[in-house]
């Protein structure tokens, strides 16, 4: 088993999109593994050292999160903040994530068309996870191309969802297929 996915859901109760991705990684247990964030720390007190040892198992690092103001959800900004620590993640002797490969799954509310220099959010979603790619390539990692559902607040039906759910295991195992790992 060699993905780890970070989900940071603030209500996965009422979530649509993250709760089917959910539901659909479960059935693959035995090659990917779920830590929720939101509810490990009910009260946002991170362990850092789990989180730490955790990262250091695993070669390929999926963030799932709905995209809230552009950015992560406040939960796993933290994540960011208190588990990439100088020494750990950056420094002279922080390498513990040199060479990891680390992507974003994001549910987002807008159409996808709105996410261009014409449309009504004026940047792409790459130019949007900017923050993400400086941070992985300040840490010596390698960012991958991100996933994506768009129209996750209202446009998206259940069949687009559910195809989603599809896709998003598809190019879990791509990667681990690419890396050698023995997929389902
Ligand atoms: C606080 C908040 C901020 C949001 N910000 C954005 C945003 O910046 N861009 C966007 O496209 N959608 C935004 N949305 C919509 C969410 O991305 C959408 O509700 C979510 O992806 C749906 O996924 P879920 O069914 O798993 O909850 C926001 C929603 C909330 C609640």
């Amino acid at each position: 088993m060699k993905t780890l996915v970070i989900l940071a859901h603030p209500n996965i109760e009422v979530s649509r999109v993250n709760q089917r991705w959910k539901e659909e990684l479960l059935l693959h247990s035995s090659d990917i593994k779920i830590h929720e964030i939101y509810e490990a720390y009910p009260d946002w007190n991170i362990d850092v050292s789990r989180e730490q040892k955790l990262l250091e198992a695993y070669d390929h690092i999926v963030l799932q999160f709905p995209l809230y103001w552009y950015s992560y959800p406040p939960l796993l900004k933290k994540w960011f903040d208190d588990v990439f620590t100088y020494g750990w993640a950056y420094g002279s002797s922080g390498n513990k994530l040199h060479g990891k490969k680390l992507s974003l799954a994001m549910s987002i509310g807008d159409k996808k068309e709105n996410y261009s220099p014409e449309g009504s959010v004026s940047f792409t979603v790459d130019e949007v996870i900017a923050p993400f790619k400086a941070s992985i390539n300040h840490v010596g990692a390698i960012a991958l191309p991100y996933f994506a559902v768009f129209g996750a607040s209202f446009q998206a039906t259940d069949e687009e969802i559910n195809q989603s759910a599809q896709d998003y295991i598809r190019s879990i195992f791509k990667v681990q297929n690419e890396m050698g790992e023995p997929t389902a």
